[in-house]
This record gives C-alpha cells, structure tokens and sequence, in this order.
C-alpha cells in the first residue's frame, strides 16, 4: 500500500459534513464544468451502457449527482441503489429524489464496506470516490453485489506524478479537500484491475482525471 495511511471513514464523515451544503454548487457548478466534471460524469453513465430496467449501484453516490443521467436510461422499472456513508450528503440526494418522484430509487447510509445490500446488481458506477477505490474489501463487497458480467464504470480524480512537480502538487491540493488517503493517487485503479481484468482506463488531456470501465467476468 506504500506510505499513505489507508482510507479512513470517520474523517471522510467529518470532511463531507462539512462539505455536504456547498457541493453540488462546486462540483456541479462553475468550478466543476471549469475541469469537465459534468460532462464526464454524463460520459461515465454512458459507459455502463444501461438499458430500461436495469438495476444499478452508485457507489458512494453523495448528494445524488449521477442519479437524473441513470434513471433517464433504466426508466421506472429499473432500479437504482445509492449507497453513502455521509447522513449529510444523504439528506441531500434524498431530497433529490423526492423532487423528482423517483420511486425506484434505494438509498443505504452505510460504509460500502458494511453495507446491506439487497440486490445483484447489472451495472456499478463509481464517481469521485477515491478512498473507496483503494479499500478492498469496499471493492470485494460491491463486486459480490453484482451480476455475472456486470458493467462497471469509474470517473476520478488523480495527479501527475511526482516528476511532473509542481503540478503534481496543484493536483494534489486540489483533490485533499475530497479524499482522506493519497494512497494509488497516481494510478487509483490497480485495486478494481484485479477483480475486473477487461479494465480499459483512460486518463484526461492534463492528466487529473481519468475514466475506466469494464466488466465482470462471467462466472
Ligand atoms: C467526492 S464525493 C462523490 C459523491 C458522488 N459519487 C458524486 O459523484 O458526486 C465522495 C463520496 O464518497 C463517500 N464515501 C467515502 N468513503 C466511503 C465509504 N467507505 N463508504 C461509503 N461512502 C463513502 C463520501 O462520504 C462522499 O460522499
């Protein structure tokens, strides 16, 4: 694992408290369309190739961001399970789906590590959730969740590496907000390349972001 401390939960819960109320804003707002979050949230949906009533797991889904672009693809009779350890970004991706009067959707405050989770899933997104992406046993626990073949897309955030200084540092800042580990944050994948052995990833232009997707083996 290197020298970065492994992922950890009660500060995650801490950091997104106080993160919850202005995130969207950032993410989604000005500063997010300013490096493409939105665009390449929409292109990660587009990846997992959903179809009208498939069900789906938004792993560590947050206030909900992702949730208009998959319900627009599986349609009211396919299912969506939001799993997220903040009761703070919870409330706000409840309150998403009561506005739009999704009835499809599941929401489950809980780390993913620990989580109930009640379906065997066709797809997983996992969208900016670093410190989920290098704990393993989160990983082992969603991919048991999944069906044979299941379709996993990933969008996250990673930074240059060490010789490309200074940027590597800029990168770094910008992302210490949202993380609690800088384990893997060059290559943030290598943990998820070993269950999903098709995993294509491709990084952005600048290199502070990348785009993965792949499948489960059938069994
Ligand atoms: C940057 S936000 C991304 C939220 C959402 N996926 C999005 O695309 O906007 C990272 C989220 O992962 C959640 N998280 C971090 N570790 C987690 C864990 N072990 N289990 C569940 N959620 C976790 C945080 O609480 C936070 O809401």
């Amino acid at each position: 694992m290197g020298d970065d401390p492994a992922p950890d939960r009660d500060r995650a819960r801490e950091k997104y408290r106080r993160l919850a109320s202005g995130y969207d804003r950032f993410i989604a707002g000005a500063a997010g369309r300013a490096v493409g979050f939105s665009r390449r949230r929409l292109r990660a949906v587009a990846t997992l190739d959903l179809a009208p009533g498939d069900c789906v797991i938004d792993v560590g889904c947050g206030t909900g961001l992702s949730f208009a672009a998959i319900e627009e693809r599986i349609g009211p009779h396919g299912r969506l399970v939001g799993i997220e350890l903040s009761p703070d970004m919870l409330d706000i991706a409840r309150e998403r789906v009561r506005r739009h009067g999704w009835t499809n959707v599941t929401l489950v405050e809980s780390a993913i590590e620990d989580a109930d989770i009640r379906v065997e899933a066709d797809a997983a997104l996992f969208c900016l959730v670093h410190d989920i992406m290098r704990s393993r046993p989160a990983l082992d626990h969603i991919v048991n969740h999944l069906k044979p073949a299941a379709r996993i897309a990933v969008l996250g955030g990673k930074t240059l590496p060490h010789k490309a200084f200074p940027l590597h540092q800029v990168s770094r800042r910008m992302l210490s907000r949202y993380v609690t580990t800088f384990d893997g944050i060059e290559q943030p994948w290598t943990l998820l390349a070993e269950l999903v052995p098709d995993l294509r990833v491709r990084a952005s232009p600048y290199g502070l972001t990348y785009l993965a997707c792949g499948h489960l083996s059938p069994s």
